[in-house]
């Protein structure tokens, strides 16, 4: 007989409230990754009145992914919350409606694209050597992850709207001090059991409107600069320059594509371009600080690849920095910026000796066996090297390493992202020197949907 939810072991709970007391949401990823070792990689939360069944077993991760969006689906209360975000896109998008942006979307951040934009990300590049130029002269400690916030949203709206919206060489305020205060929020409301903001509005909940608020409004003034030049520029209809262009394309010859669509994707592609990569790129400065040979041989290799310049200045370079990628996935592995995703069943579905009941929902969490011996050779050493197709690790098990995802739903800015930590490491070790200012100990993980690290301060010098 296969195991049913109920006699799933997991951590004891209150009377009525079950484990909601204990769970720390900041720290949610650990703890899960904590009751994985003391339960299994497969248990139950209890939420009171709901139920999770949490799963760590990659084997059954992967095969929960493949399963989409016919088996399985996005947690229903995780549309429900971004919906009143204002968010109508791929992201939280299912069914038929899921595959139609999923095709539009994932056209406009294909290769073609990149290769024809890669000019344009050069340009953004060199605004963040010139930036590092001079925090290096003057010597001072600064907070990288603004820097690298700044840059991912350029390259994003560049690549997808076709403007440059130049954050980067902005003094104060931009953009990215709206978008910092949706993914947490959103993750917030995730997990509370009553939706409070439905009842009595906080200060957090009204700045989460005033930024949802102001990004519309910037969204929409790319809609209408892009419905001006289609419409001045006919030809532009068969072949878009950028995805903005296509998805206004679609959304007039798809009857079933709204305005409202249209928004909610650029905004998905915001969000989602901006936080996630520039997280990973500020882990990477985390964990290279500490692994200080892999910065040996970052910079051998961007001497080697970048030649005479100071950053890779042809597109067709970025295939050459692979210890660049090696480095970027083994931080991924360590510090995924998506550990934790939640999904909920669509249909009565057996899924190894588990049986999964119809609308049960699911958190699944990747880390916890990627950290493991099981599937990585000495899981806890920091080794970039595993990932290099010559040092043929004897376990290395790509099925528990999910930074991206998987399946039919993978994510479609992997590429993207891999070129823009290229770009970054390599412009970064062929001209500076890093160094932590502030003590690793006291930089933490936070989860606020996004995985990532409390503020701390580098301090760059030019390499001699
Ligand atoms: C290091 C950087 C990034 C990481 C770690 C990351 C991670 C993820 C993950 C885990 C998912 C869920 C995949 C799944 O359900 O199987 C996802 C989805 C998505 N990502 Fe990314 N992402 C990154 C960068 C980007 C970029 C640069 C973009 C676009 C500019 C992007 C756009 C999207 C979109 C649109 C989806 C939704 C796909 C769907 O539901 O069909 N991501 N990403």
């Amino acid at each position: 007989m296969p195991v049913s939810l109920k006699q799933l072991p997991g951590p004891k709970g209150y009377p009525i409230v079950g484990n909601i007391p204990v769970i720390d949401l900041p720290d949610l990823h650990n703890q899960i990754e904590q009751w994985a070792d003391e339960y299994g990689d497969v248990y139950r939360l209890n939420l009171g009145y709901t139920s999770q069944t949490v799963v760590t077993r990659p084997s059954i991760i992967q095969k929960i992914l493949a399963a989409r969006p016919k088996e399985f689906i996005r947690m229903k209360k995780m549309d429900n919350i971004i919906r009143e975000g204002g968010v109508d896109g791929v992201f939280n998008a299912e069914g038929e409606k899921w595959k139609l942006h999923r095709k539009i979307v994932a056209k406009g951040l294909d290769v073609k694209h990149q290769k024809e934009f890669y000019p344009s990300m050069v340009t953004i590049l060199g605004r963040l050597y010139n930036k590092w130029s001079k925090d290096a002269e003057s010597g001072e400690p600064f907070d990288i992850q603004r820097d690298l916030l700044r840059f991912t949203v350029d390259i994003t709206s560049t690549l997808a709207f076709g403007t440059e919206m130049n954050t980067l060489e902005q003094e104060g305020s931009a953009i990215q001090d709206h978008m910092e205060k949706v993914f947490p929020m959103i993750f917030y409301r995730i997990n509370q059991p009553i939706q409070w903001h439905k009842l009595v509005k906080r200060k957090a909940d009204r700045e989460f409107e005033a930024a949802v608020s102001e990004m519309n409004k910037l969204v929409d003034e790319f809609i209408v600069s892009g419905q001006a030049k289609l419409k001045a520029h006919p030809e532009l209809r068969e072949n878009p320059s950028n995805l903005l262009e296509s998805i206004l394309v679609a959304a007039e010859e798809e009857e079933n594509f709204s305005l409202e669509e249209v928004r909610g994707n650029l905004l998905t592609l915001l969000m989602a371009g901006e936080d996630t990569t520039a997280h990973t790129l500020n882990w990477l400065m985390y964990l290279l600080t500490i692994h200080t040979d892999a910065q040996n041989g970052l910079r051998e290799e961007a001497d080697r690849v970048l030649g005479d310049g100071p950053w890779m200045s042809d597109y067709s370079d970025n295939t050459a920095l692979k210890y660049a990628e090696a480095v970027a996935f083994e931080s991924m592995r360590f510090k995924p910026v998506a550990p934790v995703m939640l999904f909920q069943a669509q249909q009565d579905i057996e899924l190894e000796e588990f049986f999964i009941k119809k609308g049960q929902k699911i958190l699944t969490q990747y880390r916890s066996a990627a950290l493991k011996d099981e599937y990585f050779t000495e899981a806890q050493s920091f080794k970039p090297e595993r990932w290099l197709k010559e040092s043929k690790c004897p376990v290395h098990s790509m099925d528990a390493f999910t930074p991206f995802g998987s399946g039919p739903r993978y994510c479609p800015g992997r590429n993207l992202a891999i070129l823009e930590i290229r770009m970054v490491l390599s412009m970064l070790f062929k001209n500076f020197d890093i160094e932590m200012v502030t003590d690793h100990k006291e930089i933490k993980e936070v989860m606020a949907f996004t995985m990532m690290a409390n503020d701390f301060k580098v301090r760059l010098k030019k390499r001699a």
